[in-house]
């Protein structure tokens, strides 16, 4: 498999992190990449938060001394504002990759025009794109922009988002094959990706429902896509980076790692000293617990020891809990390929701004205002 080429970035291994908000923190994005190789991109910060100075910001904005490659993914709906932070990341963080999020679904967001419901206005679309790329330009480092199908199933924009970002001199894109009311219901629709790797010159990154490696290695040779993009199937499991690099290396797909649950204790308490590294016990612990039902999903350990475990508070107290599971239990393999983390439901109707459908541009007379908040951190 030939390696990602994102503008004069070379990622040899064509996986990336996908960027999951209170999840790809630094310690997290650590953790996967001791496991494996490409391209881990930090939880999603905002434009307007970076320009400002917001502390909650600044303060998701860490990188680990073992990080390589710095990459960030930027929220933004206002061109100067991401503009500004793109500068901003290039200038005093080093950052060798910036990824702009047109693809989160959460109503908060999509009903001020943001995140999924943004690509509808193209010329916008097109201005933040623009900004971005010439403001990393002088650095030298390559945007990417993050998108879903569309708003619903009769409102598509990933193809026209994909010419856009192309013109706008995107070094690639990224597209989740699901729609905005799709949520992250059903199933994702590589056929979009397919699709969209017709459309444009530039490379596609294909992302949604990849569980085991052996579904990265399927959605690149069935769409034709540069590099896949990971996320709910390594909640738990930051080894399948170990999978994905050998999956895309000269050994092929074949070696599916079955930790024991003794090796998945140890990678817990890796996880969960990292986090405490990077923000002391207390947060450290309390941001491990959403973890504790994803690495312990289908082992047998009891409801009361995970219960304590979703309630730990120190290393201390990890380490007793850890020790009451059986190291010697196998994998439970019923859970490869099965789905994981967030699915939900569809929504029967997505929230956008007063008259968003009305135009597609965003920019001329009459254009909804699209606000911008400081410390918009639900993700996508
Ligand atoms: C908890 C969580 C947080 C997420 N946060 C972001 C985000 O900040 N930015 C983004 O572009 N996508 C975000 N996503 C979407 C993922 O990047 C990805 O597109 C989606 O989960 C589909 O890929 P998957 O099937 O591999 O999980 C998030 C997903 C989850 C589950």
């Amino acid at each position: 498999m030939t390696a990602l080429r994102l503008g004069s970035l070379e990622v040899p291994t064509p996986v990336v992190l996908a960027p999951m908000a209170g999840i790809t923190n630094a310690a997290y994005r650590r953790l996967c990449a001791e496991h494996g190789a490409g391209l881990y991109v930090c939880e999603m910060i905002t434009s307007r938060g970076l320009v400002e100075g917001d502390e909650n910001t600044k303060r998701m904005l860490v990188f680990d001394d073992a990080e390589q490659l710095r990459s960030v993914q930027l929220y933004g709906t206002d061109p100067t504002y991401v503009g500004q932070a793109t500068k901003i990341l290039c200038e005093e963080y080093g950052v060798a990759h910036v990824d702009l999020n047109f693809g989160c679904p959460v109503p908060k967001v999509t009903r001020k025009g943001g995140g999924g419901a943004l690509p509808w206005k193209r010329n916008l679309l097109g201005r933040i794109l623009e900004e971005a790329v010439a403001a990393a330009a002088p650095y030298d480092v390559p945007v990417t922009m993050k998108t879903r199908k569309g708003l619903d199933d009769d409102h598509l924009t990933y193809l026209d988002a994909g010419r856009i970002a192309q013109e706008a001199g995107c070094a690639a894109i990224a597209l989740h094959g699901r729609t905005v009311a799709q949520a992250y219901s059903g199933t994702a629709d590589w056929d979009a990706i397919a699709a969209l790797v017709a459309h444009v010159d530039i490379p596609v990154l294909g992302n949604g429902d990849i569980w085991e490696a052996a579904d990265a290695v399927r959605m690149v040779e069935q769409t034709g896509a540069a590099g896949v993009v990971v996320g709910r199937g390594c909640l738990g499991r930051p080894w399948l980076f170990r999978d994905l690099a050998a999956a895309f290396g000269p050994e092929g797909v074949g070696s599916t790692t079955l930790p024991t649950l003794g090796e998945v204790t140890a990678m817990m308490r890796r996880h969960a000293e990292l986090l405490c590294e990077h923000m002391g016990e207390e947060r450290g612990c309390k941001e491990f617990r959403k973890h504790v039902s994803w690495y312990l999903k289908g082992f047998r350990a009891g409801g009361e020891l995970r219960r304590s475990l979703g309630l730990v508070d120190s290393l201390a107290a990890l380490d007793e809990l850890l020790a009451g599971l059986d190291p010697d239990e196998p994998f439970p393999v019923s859970e490869l390929g099965a789905p994981r983390g967030r699915q939900g439901a569809p929504r029967h109707k997505v929230v956008l701004p007063e008259g968003w459908l009305d135009d597609t541009d965003g920019l001329g007379e009459g254009a909804c205002g699209v606000l911008e908040d400081v410390d918009e951190t639900t993700g996508g």
